[in-house]
Order: structure tokens, then C-alpha cells, then sequence
């Protein structure tokens, strides 16, 4: 658990408390009273559902909001038969935002048949005034609406909208504020995602989510390590750490550490047995955290190193930082130093200004990396960032083309990495009974891929060896070993 309150006992004739989380038990209390009563008059406890766009820290906000449910006594369930609706969304390409609205306009045609129902939008799009602007005024069956920054405070909200009959809205611009221990459900027992920082200071040129998540903000390792004490009693035994950029975790605190360093300490927490992160910007990569990997057992022989184009020219208006060379030179030095790291990528394809022959230094990357995998995305303008302001955007038909040239490449050079480890046997976390065929657990490898293989779902949980007997491109078949 990462809270210690007895709910029961706050007094809801008192004011609010001023302090966090203090104050968001406090509504919580308030909101179970209204779950009490509404469900002893459906006769059935109330439904909520949370859908998740976008990453990994989406999905880590998500647990949080699930945990506030939970307490207030929702229960889980599919979006159809929902009291509560609540999307947490992405805004990192134009797409995600289109996902969203397509599903809104389908969510008022069931409200209009459950006036009780609730809908709440939150996440990375609502940072964005016109979002939100449309949203008030196209969407007026929306009940909720709050950002990234404010999430801590989702049941003081919804304790608002139930006092009210009109839509909430709640947006701050930054924070500087980390509230922690508020109840947090997580979606696998055995593994959980720690967030280590929130924001990102880099302004990479095309990139919105400095815009939506604000400024960097480290969290202090004493808070970190004690969260993953806590999951590791309740029986957790891999966290994934979560920034938008690890590298550079805790240059601004008050006494600056090291993301090795910090990454050191975690390692020395007993039954703790894998740790993840992501993602590494390439520029922040250090000497010192290659070291710390090649000497550790814990962390995952793994690292996720977005490329986003070869090309140098296109890297420098993209302000990435780094060139074509020092990114394969780090890929070098990584490889001789961890001679079993996975690497993974994301590729960003039609930049502006890119020409053919830019996009061919991206190919050779590629081809030179011996990337496990990559993340292909055809280049999306974001209203607000430099790059959507400049001249020679990419007719959609050349994208196209390279696109479908890249995502050829990447397939093919991709299977043969992740294929090299055929024949080996090696330690695999089992995560879950496969989803296709009940026979099968799926379990992951050190280096991230998945593996699947005939056993039995009381092994979930547990690392156990297993044979990888044949590799299907993206993941392997296996047979479980003594
Ligand atoms: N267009 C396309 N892809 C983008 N990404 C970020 N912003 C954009 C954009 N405007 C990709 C990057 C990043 C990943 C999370 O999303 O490759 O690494
Ligand atoms: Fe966006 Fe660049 Fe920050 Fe990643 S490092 S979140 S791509 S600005």
C-alpha cells in the first residue's frame, strides 16, 4: 500500500484539510458517501472504466486513478456497462487527439440513456487550450476535465462536479508540487512502473510534451526508494523507472544525484529482482551508467534509444543534440561494454525539410544499429512547436513512400536481431496465461522480448529458465527447463 489512512474515520463535518494528501482523503470519504448511496439505489456497486492513450506514464496515472476509484468503491468494468468513463489521453501526434473525439461522440449517445453517467477526460491533450476550448463547448456532456499536473486531485474534482450541475474544469499551466502517497492500484501484481521525474526541459522541435507536461521535476530518491520498498513487500519484482528522460534525473534537486547513482541504490533493495527504465535521451547517456549496467544483474539488458532521424542535419533542426556519428558511436560503446543489450528505437519519418538523401543516413542507422525493435511514426505537426512553424513540410505521398521503405527495413533487419538468441536458455519473468491459446504463459526476457511456452498460470510471477526453442521475428516459442 502507499497510503496509511483509515477512511472511515475522517470526519466530513470538519473543513477540508489545507495539506496533501490529507486533503484528498478527505474527498475521497466524501465521494464514498455518494457511491454508498447511488449504488444501494441501483441495487449493485458502480462500474468505472479507464481507457489509456498513449505511454507509459499515461498508464502509470492511470493506476493512480484506478486507486482513487477503488477507494471511493467503484469497481472495474468494460466501458458498456460503465457508471464512469474516464480517458486519459495522449496528444503526441494528431492522431491520438482524432481517437479521442471519435470516442466522445459515441459515449453522449449512451449518456443520453444513463443521465447518471460520468465522463472525465484527462491527460496530455487537455493541456492544450483549444482542446479543452472545443471540448466546452462541442462536447457540453463531458463532466470532467482536468490535466497533468492536477491528477492528485481527481477526487476533490469529482467531489466538485457531484456538488454541481455543470462540467468542471481544472487546468494548470505547471507545478512545481509532487503529492505523494495517494492510493494506486496496480495492473500487475508482480511488476509496477515508479515514476522518477515528471516533464521534460529538452524541447525537441517537433515534440509537444514539454508544452503538455511542464517542466522537468525529479523526485527525491529517498521517495523513490521507499515507494519500491513498499511494492517489493507487496510482492512486486520488477519496476520499470519512468521519465521522459532518465538520463538527466536529478540535476535540479536540492542535493543532485546521479541517474546511476540513484540507480545504485534501488539495486541494493532485497527481492527486487529487475529493474527497467525509460527513456534515455541519447545525449544524456553516460560513461558512468554503461558502467553501472555491465556490472549489474538487476537491470534489464535493455535500453530504449530513440534515434528519431540519421540524418545530422535533420538531428540538429530537430534539436536533438547529438549527430549521426555520436549516436553510433554510443550504440559502439554500449555494445562492447554490454555485449547482450537489446537495443530498441523510435523513428520519426518526414520531418520538414527532410530530403531523400537525409533519409537514407536514417536507413544506414538502421542497418548499422541492430535495433530488436523500432517504433516507426510519420511526422505529425503539433500546433506550438518550432517545427510546425517551418517552411518545406513533406508532401504525404513521399512520406508515404519512405515510410513503408523504413518500416520494410526495420522488419527485416529486426527478426534477425531479436532471432540471435535461438537455442538459449535463459530466465524469463512469467507475466501472464497467453491471451490466444490458455495453454501458453507469456513471460519476458531479460532484454524485454516476449516469450511464449506451455505451464501452468501458478508460475505467474516467478522467473523460471526457459528454452527458446524457435524465434518467430518479434518474440519466441520456448519450452520451460528444471
Ligand atoms: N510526430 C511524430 N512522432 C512524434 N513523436 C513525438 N512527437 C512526434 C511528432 N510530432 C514520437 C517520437 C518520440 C515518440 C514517443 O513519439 O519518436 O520518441
Ligand atoms: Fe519530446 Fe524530446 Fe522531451 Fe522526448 S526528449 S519528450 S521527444 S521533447
Amino acid at each position: 500500500m502507499d497510503w496509511d489512512t483509515d477512511f472511515d474515520r475522517i470526519d466530513l463535518q470538519a473543513p477540508p484539510p489545507e495539506s496533501e494528501p490529507q486533503r484528498q482523503y478527505y474527498y475521497i470519504t466524501k465521494c464514498r458517501r455518494y457511491a454508498e448511496e447511488k449504488s444501494r439505489e441501483l441495487g449493485r456497486p458502480l462500474r468505472f472504466c479507464t481507457t489509456t492513450f498513449g505511454c507509459q506514464m499515461n498508464a502509470r496515472d492511470s493506476e493512480k486513478l484506478t486507486g482513487i476509484l477503488k477507494q471511493i468503491g467503484y469497481v472495474p468494468a468494460g466501458e458498456e456497462d460503465a457508471d464512469f468513463v474516464i480517458y486519459n489521453t495522449c496528444t503526441v501526434r494528431e492522431n491520438a487527439n482524432l481517437k479521442v473525439y471519435g470516442r466522445l461522440g459515441a459515449l453522449n449517445n449512451r449518456k443520453k440513456k444513463n443521465p447518471h453517467m460520468l465522463i472525465a477526460l484527462c491527460g496530455c491533450m487537455m493541456q492544450e487550450p483549444q482542446v479543452v476550448e472545443k471540448i466546452r463547448t462541442s462536447y457540453r456532456f463531458v463532466d470532467l476535465i482536468f490535466g497533468t499536473h492536477n491528477i492528485y486531485k481527481f477526487a476533490e474534482l469529482l467531489a466538485k462536479r457531484l456538488s454541481q450541475d455543470t462540467m468542471v474544469i481544472d487546468i494548470w499551466e505547471k507545478t512545481d508540487q509532487i503529492v505523494e502517497n495517494l492510493p494506486v492500484e496496480r495492473k500487475y501484481a508482480f511488476k509496477s512502473g515508479v515514476n522518477i521525474m515528471f516533464g521534460c526541459d529538452n524541447f525537441c522541435s517537433y515534440c509537444i510534451v514539454p508544452y503538455v507536461r511542464g517542466r522537468e521535476r525529479s523526485r527525491e530518491p529517498e521517495e523513490i526508494i521507499r515507494e519500491i520498498e513498499r511494492l517489493v513487500a507487496d510482492g512486486v519484482v520488477e519496476v520499470m523507472l519512468l521519465g521522459q528522460n532518465v538520463n538527466s534525473y536529478g540535476k535540479n534537486l536540492a542535493h543532485p544525484i546521479s541517474f546511476a547513482k540513484l540507480l545504485q541504490r534501488i539495486e541494493k533493495i532485497d527481492g527486487l529482482l529487475r529493474i527497467r527504465f525509460m527513456t534515455s535521451h541519447p545525449k544524456d547517456l553516460s560513461d558512468e551508467l554503461i558502467e553501472v549496467m555491465a556490472n549489474s544483474d538487476k537491470i534489464c539488458r535493455h535500453l530504449h534509444l530513440p534515434l528519431q532521424s540519421g540524418s545530422s542535419r535533420i538531428l540538429k533542426a530537430m534539436n536533438r543534440r547529438y549527430s549521426k556519428e555520436q549516436y553510433l558511436a554510443l550504440v559502439e560503446r554500449l555494445r562492447a561494454k554490454i555485449p547482450d543489450i537489446s537495443l530498441t528505437t523510435d523513428i520519426i519519418v518526414g520531418f520538414p525539410g527532410e530530403t531523400e538523401e537525409d533519409f537514407e543516413e536514417t536507413l544506414d542507422v538502421v542497418k548499422k544499429a541492430h535495433y530488436d525493435s523500432a517504433f516507426t511514426f510519420i511526422y505529425s505537426k503539433r500546433t506550438g512547436t518550432p517545427a510546425a512553424r517551418m517552411e518545406n513540410q513533406i508532401l504525404p505521398e513521399v512520406v508515404k513512400e519512405r515510410f513503408d521503405r523504413l518500416l520494410e527495413l526495420v522488419q527485416h533487419t529486426s527478426a534477425q536481431t531479436a532471432g540471435r538468441l535461438e537455442g538459449q536458455t535463459l530466465p524469463v519473468l512469467v507475466e501472464e496465461v497467453n491471451r490466444q491459446d490458455p495453454k501458453l504463459l507469456t513471460g519476458r526476457l531479460s532484454n524485454n522480448l516476449l516469450v511464449h511456452f506451455p505451464g501452468d498460470a501458478s508460475l505467474i510471477g516467478t522467473i523460471v529458465p526457459v528454452c527458446l526453442s524457435e524465434s518467430k521475428g518479434f518474440y519466441y516459442l520456448g519450452e520451460k527447463r528444471e
